[in-house]
């Protein structure tokens, strides 16, 4: 797809070279700064009734009268920022996608400027709403012909509305990488799909990459996320990615994402309801690799490390019992008392791992509690880290890249619920504060670098009839990323 900027004053509208015409509205008519052609276009929609000023609405026109467009979608937004400009063009675009559109002129009517979010809510939407999950059902029809998007403004500063649409691109070249990634089946995205995904995206994008095996595991002595592997014949994967964007000397953000390619709960078997959706346990994994692509396309000055520690849960003769105790790489030994809590095991190896990059910041992602799902549900992720300073960044990333998440605390006391007589801890805490106790247990790990948690169980995917894994939180993390860029 192909995004431009189109400065153009209002009375050019009616003659913009573009197959179709999406023009978003907020407030009333009057107030849209529209003239001749479109403004009695608006007016006469609204008096019969066929479009109303409410968020959400949209009403396709074919061949409207006195327009060299031969589409005009009208889109209704609830103001002019670019949240709400963002979900009317979803809506708009969703009305244009099979159809024979090209090239696509979006104006967004009253806002008192076009700005880079604008620019970036657009290109988000776009990509929304044209995806299309082929690889294991090439019988679904591709996107259609639409392959051109001239945003449309004359107030606004084109520099930063181009910057908008560069960034705007690189994120959702990422996320739709981590959607990819997520969608497929288990069978399909294992810990070597995974893998190879990193050593292609290295190969592409000018990454460093680093892929250990069983033996290499072994011999770091990753017991927690080895206890994780062993119920599965499909054998595990550790990738470490590597950006270098600034000097050497320069501490890296380093992203760990959990890559349970398959979530069955182990000998701690899951009910069969929806266990297919446990093929999204690896969208952590695809958010790092989605995030790095964005990264390495945008090229700030910043080092990144990517590390995804990649296995199955698996029930088998030789998988893991409850109440196996098994030593951490840190030493700490962990009383396996739940085999479905194995998320936190596979991170928390991973977590000292990372101790060698002496970071500036530590952030692992990951589908890791159904707790989490039952707090916040499916629209923010679950954050969590000590460090409050680091816990405003990420919640302003989350925020200004429309991929929210909120802040849940991670007090002394909860530590209680993860105590054991037979090791240095238990790998769950009950019930309550189900989310809370496992960021408490990843917690230990995490002594020497400042770090936070995102628990994405509730936004990584979507179930129903939209079944599909989001892309988030790319957005948020490539948005903390090219923050932290001096
Ligand atoms: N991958 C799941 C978490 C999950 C469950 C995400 C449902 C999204 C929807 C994780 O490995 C898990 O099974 N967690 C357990 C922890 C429990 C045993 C303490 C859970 O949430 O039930
Ligand atoms: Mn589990
Ligand atoms: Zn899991």
């Amino acid at each position: 797809m192909d995004f431009r900027f189109l400065p153009a004053s209002r009375t050019a509208l009616a003659e913009l070279p573009v197959d179709a015409l999406i023009v978003v509205v907020a407030g009333e008519a009057a107030s849209q700064g529209l003239d001749g052609t479109l403004a009695q276009l608006l007016k006469d929609a609204l008096a019969q009734k066929d479009f109303q000023l409410k968020a959400g609405r949209t009403l396709y026109v074919h061949r409207p009268q006195g327009l060299r467009a031969q589409r005009l979608v009208w889109a209704a937004a609830a103001d002019a920022g670019p949240k709400a400009f963002r979900a009317a063009v979803a809506s708009a675009a969703a009305v244009l996608k099979n159809g024979g559109a090209k090239h696509v002129g979006v104006v967004c009517a009253n806002a008192q400027a076009l700005t880079a979010e604008h620019a970036q809510a657009l290109v988000a939407a776009v990509g929304e709403a044209t995806y299309v999950y082929r690889a294991t059902k090439p019988s679904a029809p591709p996107a259609g012909p639409l392959a051109k998007i001239s945003l449309v403004g004359e107030k606004a500063d084109a520099k930063a509305v181009q910057r908008g649409l560069a960034l705007g691109q690189a994120v959702a070249a990422g996320v739709t990488l981590a959607r990819e990634c997520a969608n497929r089946p288990g069978n399909h995205c294992t810990p070597t799909f995974l893998a190879e995904q990193a050593q292609a995206l290295a190969k592409t994008h000018g990454l460093k990459v680093e892929v250990l095996d069983r033996k290499a595991v072994e011999k770091l002595g990753m017991g927690a996320f080895l206890a994780v592997s062993r119920g599965s014949e499909e054998p595990l994967r550790f990738i470490v990615l590597r950006y270098d964007g600034a000097a050497r000397t320069q501490a890296p953000v380093v992203l760990v994402g959990k890559g349970i390619t398959f979530d069955t709960g182990g000998i701690s078997i899951k009910p069969a309801a929806e266990m297919d959706e446990m093929k999204f346990d690896m969208s952590g994994a695809a958010s790092v690799l989605g995030t790095l692509r964005a990264v390495a396309e945008l090229k700030p000055k910043v080092n990144v490390v990517g590390v995804i520690p990649a296995c199955e849960n698996m029930p088998d003769g030789r998988a893991t019992k409850p109440g196996d105790v098994v030593t951490s790489m840190s030493g700490q030994t962990i009383e396996i008392l739940n085999t479905d809590a194995e998320g936190r095991l596979i991170l928390c190896d991973a977590l000292t791992y990372v101790e060698r990059f002496k970071p500036a910041v530590v952030i692992d992602v990951a589908t890791l509690t159904g707790a989490c799902v039952v707090a916040l549900g499916n629209h923010r992720s679950g954050l969590f880290s000590a460090d409050d300073e680091l816990a405003q960044a990420l919640l302003a990333s989350g925020e200004a890249a429309q991929d929210p998440c909120w802040r849940l605390p991670l007090d002394e006391e909860y530590d209680e619920a993860l105590k054991s007589n037979f090791a240095d801890m238990g790998n769950v805490g009950g019930r309550a504060g189900g989310a809370i106790t496992a960021a408490m247990f990843l917690r230990k790990f995490t002594g020497k670098y400042r770090w936070a948690h995102l628990d994405i169980a509730g936004s990584a995917w979507k179930g129903g009839a939209a079944k599909g894994a989001t892309g988030r939180p790319v957005p948020l993390l490539t948005h903390y990323v090219l923050s932290q860029a001096r």
